[in-house]
């Protein structure tokens, strides 16, 4: 094995000897050398109705196509493929509630739930290329409502349950989604979050909405407006809907969910994903990296309304035919020993978390996972931020009894899949998410352009394209230009800072522009001092992300009230909900600061590095461009 510098966790002989990839060097130098090659292998491993004719099209880079006049459709390769082969009455998905309700789902019965929610929808009048917009919790009908979209091709777009009336608002009216998918309500800790008032609110601002399908969970008196909203249970149980439901054949590039998420100015854009290659790429990554076996027992902890429920809950796993567990609640509800109980019951091989979750649970000490019995476990995962060693040790010492190696994924919502992640054969340095995955050629470089040297900070760039790759921004693909390709000539730029070290290891250093990672959950300044502005007593208002122990990061706000309103305890508590019910609790920041001026550029721009080196007590460098 090679020789590395610095602190190395080398993969057991067991691990060795029971893993797909053993010669990782072997095949990341064949892909590198041949990448179209390594894809299309492993694009004939999954079904298409029609094979491509060219598997990657650069000719109007950097809009690249790839399995192009393919014909394919992704939601056949998870479900229906499986019908031929053992898997048929094989468990795709077991579902937990909070409370601890059971259900499961064979891919048999997977694929009739799917069929006939998108025989529901056509119903609905939802044909190939509408929009339809979900917002749920963490239950299976988010699952199957996607899925379901996917066979008809319509494009999903899941807003995640914990946003709220803005955000649920502008992401319909952006999408112009025909039909919204919502249910009554979500269990949150014992309460209950009423999705379908907070949808209600926002319906009432978005125009497109044709029709609103709700899923029973809570059982909680909801308003139902009649000519509009529709239970799902007594639509799917009419006689006209059954579970026959052809699947769309569709061209490899045709668009499969856009997802909202944060970038440097402005709203929310949408990512564009489409069927070919994002299926690709997803398939092969979770293949790889979690080296998925049939008897494996899966578990991303994450919520499918973001994109790593997305990719690494709905598709990749379902692609490698995999079983996998989905839990409504929250690590620490009732008691902080609610996961490792789960590990326990349904004998997870296979954990895929956050380090914010990590760091959470671990404050609550070693007894509580130590009481459950989690020899069950081969694998760890974490991804949406970077992990401290530390927490990466506890993970690994705790939970993983030193014998599961640690898979630190870094990617991104317009990556699709993993980009920068070891498979269980690498040695591993803890916080390092080790080297670009098969085929990607990476580097960090200077403000001008050029590679920085061993261990210094600079731009993450990609410089290969690689299948799951966005595709555009939807309604903007002079914003995907602008944003992703301009600032070095033929590179995606990511947003993050990283260095790499002199074994060639990849350290995430964190977002570059105004993105902020709040328990991995990713919100723009812009959302949240949009949201403060809204409030009649604002005049405007900054927001910042702050180191948090256990967050990593969190939201610091800085607020000038309009001329009149007096600076009080409870308009600060005030402005907090006010966040909370306008974007969602997840965006309610941890502190508004009233003061007198911003720190703006001669150009009216925040300058939020200088509230930030305030703040931190450091020195707050070039101030040349200050104006006030
Ligand atoms: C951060 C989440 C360090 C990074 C899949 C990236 C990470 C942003 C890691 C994307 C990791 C994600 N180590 N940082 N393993 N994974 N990030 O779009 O800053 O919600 O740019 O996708 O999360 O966040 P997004």
């Amino acid at each position: 094995m090679e020789q590395l510098s610095g602190e190395i966790f080398y993969p057991s002989k067991d691990v060795l000897k029971k893993t797909r990839v053993k010669d990782w060097n072997q095949l990341a130098d064949f892909a590198g050398e041949n990448l179209e090659a390594f894809w299309e292998k492993e694009a004939k491993e999954l079904k298409w109705f029609k094979k491509w004719d060219k598997v990657l099209d650069d000719s109007k880079k950097p809009f690249f196509k790839w399995f192009t006049n393919g014909k394919v459709n992704i939601a056949y390769n998870c479900l229906d493929v499986h019908l031929d082969t053992h898997r048929k009455n094989k468990v795709a998905l077991i579902w937990e509630g909070e409370k601890g309700e059971h259900r499961s789902f064979s891919y048999f019965a997977l694929h009739r739930e799917v069929s006939s929610f998108a025989n529901a929808l056509k119903s609905l009048g939802v044909q190939k290329g509408d929009r339809v917009t979900l917002y749920m919790g963490r239950i299976p009908e988010l699952l199957i409502g996607m899925l379901a979209c996917a066979r008809i091709g319509a494009i999903h777009s899941v807003v995640y349950g914990g946003f709220s009336v803005e955000s649920l608002h502008e992401r319909l009216e952006d999408s112009h989604s025909k039909v919204l998918i919502v249910a009554d309500g979500a269990f949150q800790r014992g309460k209950i979050v009423p999705l379908k008032a907070i949808a209600d609110e926002a319906l009432q601002r978005a125009a497109s909405v044709e029709s609103v399908l709700v899923i029973k969970r809570t059982g909680e008196p909801v308003n139902m407006e009649y000519g509009r909203d529709i239970w799902y249970h007594e639509l799917v149980n009419l006689p006209m809907i059954n579970s026959k439901c052809p699947v769309e054949e569709l061209d490899s590039e045709h668009p499969l969910y856009l997802l909202y998420t944060s970038g440097t100015t402005g709203k929310p854009k949408a990512i564009l994903h489409t069927h070919g290659g994002y299926m690709v790429g997803t398939y092969s990554t979770f293949k790889y990296v979690f080296d998925i076996r049939d008897d494996d027992r899966y578990w991303c902890a994450a919520d499918p309304g973001w994109v790593t429920g997305h990719s690494y809950i709905v598709y990749g796993p379902l692609l490698n035919g995999a079983t996998q567990l989905m839990y409504e609640g929250a690590p620490n509800f009732p008691f902080p020993n609610r996961w490792w109980q789960l590990i326990e019951k349904y004998g997870i091989t296979i954990l895929y978390t956050a380090p914010t979750a990590i760091r959470g649970l671990m404050r609550f000490g070693e007894a509580w996972p130590n009481r459950h019995d989690l020899s069950s476990l081969r694998l760890l995962g974490s991804v949406g931020e970077p992990i401290n060693p530390e927490a990466w040790k506890w993970y690994h010492r705790v939970i993983g009894k030193e014998k599961c190696p640690i898979m630190d994924t870094w990617w991104q919502t317009e990556t699709g899949a993993f980009m920068i992640t070891p498979t269980p054969t690498v040695p591993l340095k803890p916080g390092s998410g080790t080297k670009p995955f098969f085929g990607l050629k990476m580097d960090i470089l200077d403000e001008e352009g050029n590679p920085v040297k061993a261990n210094e900070e600079g731009f993450l760039v990609v410089k290969t394209p690689w299948p799951s790759m966005m595709r555009t921004i939807y309604n903007d693909p002079d914003k995907y230009v602008e944003k992703y390709w301009s600032k070095y000539e033929g590179m995606y730029l990511t947003g993050d800072s990283a260095r790499r070290d002199e074994d060639g290891y990849y350290w995430i250093i964190g977002r570059t522009d105004d993105v902020i990672k709040v328990s991995g959950y990713r919100l723009g300044t812009a959302e949240i001092e949009s949201a403060l502005v809204s409030h009649p007593a604002v005049a405007e208002a900054a927001a910042i992300g702050l180191p948090h122990e256990i967050k990593g990061n969190a939201i610091h706000t800085y607020v000038i009230l309009k001329v009149g309103v007096e600076k009080s305890e409870t308009l600060r508590e005030e402005l907090i909900a006010h966040v909370g019910h306008e974007v969602g609790p997840i965006a309610k920041p941890e502190n508004v600061e009233f003061v007198d001026v911003l720190p703006k550029t001669r150009s009216g721009k925040i300058m939020r590095r200088v509230l930030k080196a305030r703040a931190l007590g450091q020195d707050p460098g070039n101030l040349a461009t200050l104006e006030e």
